[in-house]
């Protein structure tokens, strides 16, 4: 059976790039959040990006119409369940508020639905075990920003079916993604070897090493990334990798992972980086 209908649950900055994406390749979406202000603000950041891309030449009017016709909205879970083929869940890092989602999903979804999470971190086979379709339940985590970044990392939990995985690479593949296998471990690979860089970096401010602009110079200069880590924390959002630390700590029980105590006082004062305003950097 061909998919044709895939719903995102969350219309956060991975949410409505997922959307983005997924009706970019011809499905048609349907788009969730919890009120309709977010909803709306994941639409038109999608509506924002593809009007670039007009103006860059690299989509017709026509086409940037097409996606966003393919978009539908909602606030209610039941409706984004009842035709999906594909769920892709993209809120926030928890693994109570996922399990809960998944819970739900799992009663409202056709038989049929693989439930998908984009979870950064946390365990698929624990969000699986909160659904009777554990076979059903696979991550799927995509890299922001998602319009532009290659990987999806396929991640099985335990009891996930070989069909799922590879009709959810096929997905992937679809949406113009390179889809990599891995094990499902905290942090899987991607963040099991990015965050901690990221953390260090918040150590080295907490510790007057440098100051973040110096960290980032040194990063950027000296070993080519595109961003320098504490510029890159901010646009992953200072919550999100508060959230991943966590779990690499508890996961691991190692202390080579405890977050930053510099992390842990900016998030509890609402800087969460370029989402909020204010992160190591100041954004207006
Ligand atoms: N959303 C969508 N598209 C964006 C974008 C965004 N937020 N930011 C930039 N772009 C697009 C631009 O429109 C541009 O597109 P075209 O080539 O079509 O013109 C392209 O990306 C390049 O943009 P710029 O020239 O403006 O800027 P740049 O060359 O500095 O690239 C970047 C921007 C791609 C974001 C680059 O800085 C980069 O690769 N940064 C690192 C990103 C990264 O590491 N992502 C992984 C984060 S970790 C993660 O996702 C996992 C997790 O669980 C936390
Ligand atoms: P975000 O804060 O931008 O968006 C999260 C969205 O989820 C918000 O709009 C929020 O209103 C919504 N939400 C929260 N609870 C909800 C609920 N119960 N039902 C429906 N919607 C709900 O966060 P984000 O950066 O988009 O991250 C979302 C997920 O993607 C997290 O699991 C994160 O770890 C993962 N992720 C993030 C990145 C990144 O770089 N930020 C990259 C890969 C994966």
């Amino acid at each position: 059976m061909e998919w044709k209908r895939v719903s995102v649950i969350g219309a956060g900055q991975m949410g409505s790039g997922i959307a983005q994406v997924a009706a970019q390749a011809g499905y048609q979406v349907v788009l969730l959040d919890t009120t309709e202000e977010q909803v709306q603000a994941g639409v038109k950041r999608i509506a924002d990006l593809l009007a670039r891309n007009v103006e860059k030449g690299k989509l017709s009017a026509e086409e940037r119409e097409g996606i966003l016709d393919r978009i539908a909205t909602t606030t209610q879970l039941e409706e984004a369940a009842q035709e999906a083929d594909l769920v892709i869940e993209a809120v926030v890092e928890k693994l109570e508020v996922k399990a809960e989602i998944f819970r739900r999903l799992d009663q409202c979804c056709p038989n049929h639905t693989i439930l998908a999470s984009n979870t950064s971190s946390l365990p698929i086979t624990e969000i699986a075990a909160a659904t009777k379709r554990p076979e059903q339940v696979i991550g799927m985590h995509f890299m922001n920003p998602v319009p532009v970044m290659k990987l999806v990392e396929v991640i099985r939990g335990l009891a996930t079916s070989e069909d799922v995985f590879r009709l959810v690479v096929a997905a992937a593949e679809r949406m113009g993604k390179t889809p990599v296998e891995v094990n499902d471990y905290p942090g899987f690979v991607s963040n099991r070897i990015l965050m901690p860089m990221i953390n260090e970096a918040i150590y080295a401010v907490y510790e007057g090493v440098a100051t973040p602009e110096a960290i980032d110079q040194v990063m950027k200069l000296g070993m080519n990334h595109p961003m320098g880590p504490l510029t890159l924390a901010d646009f992953i959002g200072l919550d999100t990798c508060l959230y991943i630390m966590e779990t690499l700590h508890e996961g691991f029980g190692d202390s080579k992972y405890r977050p930053c105590p510099l992390l842990r006082k900016y998030v509890k004062a609402g800087w969460l980086g370029r989402k909020s305003g204010r992160g190591f950097y100041q954004y207006s």
